[in-house]
């Protein structure tokens, strides 16, 4: 009687009549299929016009201040949301300290960056930090740049109907906020959990058995899976020197003892297939190998091969339909 309510619940939660399966109600505690929709953000709305206002900036390669990129350049739109290297590559033609993270389905992130000392960089400030953190600019300048084509103007004040002066870096970070909540990716897993027995295999039902058995899901919960909570990599067992990237390694062989512990953002894993190299280094390019630092790690429980197998098979499941966005014609 129990399992027949809650199976009714889940049921009437994510609007499909779902069949009895233990393994699905186990999950319902973690998961909930991606939504169809994001327009509600950090204090305003998503609106078409804003929406497209913000697709024109992500490929507006007069952000940066060389002038030579966009969002689009390290964010790739067609392979994952990222750029395939271990540390992006920065308009001044350095390395930057960190892996790329995708903006797919970032809009369900409650904590963005890896970097847990970066947490107070909030979600409607993400347009103009990044604009300073990845493309070497400042906001201001970017919205100099931005004022000086008049048609911008004219797309500003459509989509921010009412406001005097709307070319600001505010505006700025809202529409490519809007933008980015477009760039949802449904994935098998979330027409399994609305009902759909079909979408798994056996072997990626058996993966999700043992991603919840062994507490992958206490840490990579919520419809990102991931995307809160932030930890030490190496909650249990440090990870080795090769798998820590510039800056730790500096202050590893520095010896400070005042230097602070890094932390990092449990990473989302929707689409994480298509996003190695992985971890905040970007120094692990198997997907399996990761799983095993995981369970290692943060666990301290190490995985029998099969195992690790069953995980993998289980996490191709997050790989979603891509969003087909051309590139749109620039004013
Ligand atoms: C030079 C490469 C580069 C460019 C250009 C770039 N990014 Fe990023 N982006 C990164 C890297 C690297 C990170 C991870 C940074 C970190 O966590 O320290 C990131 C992280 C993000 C995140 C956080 C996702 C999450 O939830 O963790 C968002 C959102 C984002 N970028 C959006 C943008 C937008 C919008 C633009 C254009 C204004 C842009 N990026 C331009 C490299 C880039
Ligand atoms: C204590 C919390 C915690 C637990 C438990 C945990 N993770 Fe993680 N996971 C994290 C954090 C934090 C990161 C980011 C680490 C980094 O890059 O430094 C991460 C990163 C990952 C990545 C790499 C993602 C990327 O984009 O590079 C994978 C894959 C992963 N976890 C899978 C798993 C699996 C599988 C398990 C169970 C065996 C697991 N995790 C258990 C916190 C956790």
């Amino acid at each position: 009687m129990r399992s027949f309510l809650v199976t009714l619940s889940a049921g009437a939660m994510f609007g499909a009549p779902v069949a009895a399966d233990p393994l699905r109600d186990a999950a319902a505690q973690f998961y909930g299929p991606l939504p169809a929709t994001v327009t509600e953000l950090e204090g305003h709305v998503a609106t078409p016009e804003k929406v497209e206002l913000g697709k024109k900036l992500f490929f507006e390669t007069r952000l940066s201040a060389s002038g030579s990129h966009s969002c689009v350049s390290c964010h790739d739109l067609a392979k994952g949301g990222v750029d395939g290297l271990a540390t992006a590559l920065l308009p001044d033609g350095q390395s930057g300290l960190r892996n790329t993270s995708s903006v797919l389905n970032a809009v369900l992130n409650t904590d963005h960056y890896w970097d847990g000392r970066e947490a107070d960089l909030a979600a409607q400030t993400v347009g103009p930090e990044l604009a300073g953190l990845a493309m070497i600019n400042t906001p201001e300048a970017a919205v100099a740049a931005l004022k000086a084509i008049p048609a911008y103007a004219e797309e500003f004040a459509l989509a921010f109907p009412g406001e005097a002066d709307p070319v600001t870096a505010d505006n700025l970070a809202r529409a490519l906020e809007s933008f980015e909540a477009t760039l949802l990716t449904p994935a098998p897993f979330d027409a399994w959990l609305a009902g759909d027995d079909a979408a798994l295999s056996d072997d990626q039902k058996a993966g999700l058995q043992i991603f919840m058995d062994k507490g992958c899901a206490y840490c990579h919960f919520g419809p990102s899976i991931g995307g809160q909570g932030y930890y030490p990599l190496g909650l249990v067992e440090l990870p080795g020197i090769d798998i820590k990237a510039a800056d730790e390694v500096a202050q590893a062989a520095a010896a400070d003892p005042e230097a602070e512990d890094f932390v990092f953002r449990t990473a989302p894993l929707r689409n994480i297939t298509l996003t190695a190299p992985y971890f905040h280094s970007g120094k692990v390019t198997d997907l399996a190998i990761a799983v095993d630092v995981m369970a290692a790690g943060q666990l301290g429980s190490p995985l029998a091969p099969e195992e690790t197998a069953g995980i993998v098979a289980f996490l191709g499941s997050l790989t979603g339909t891509l969003p087909e966005i051309a590139p749109p014609t620039l004013p």
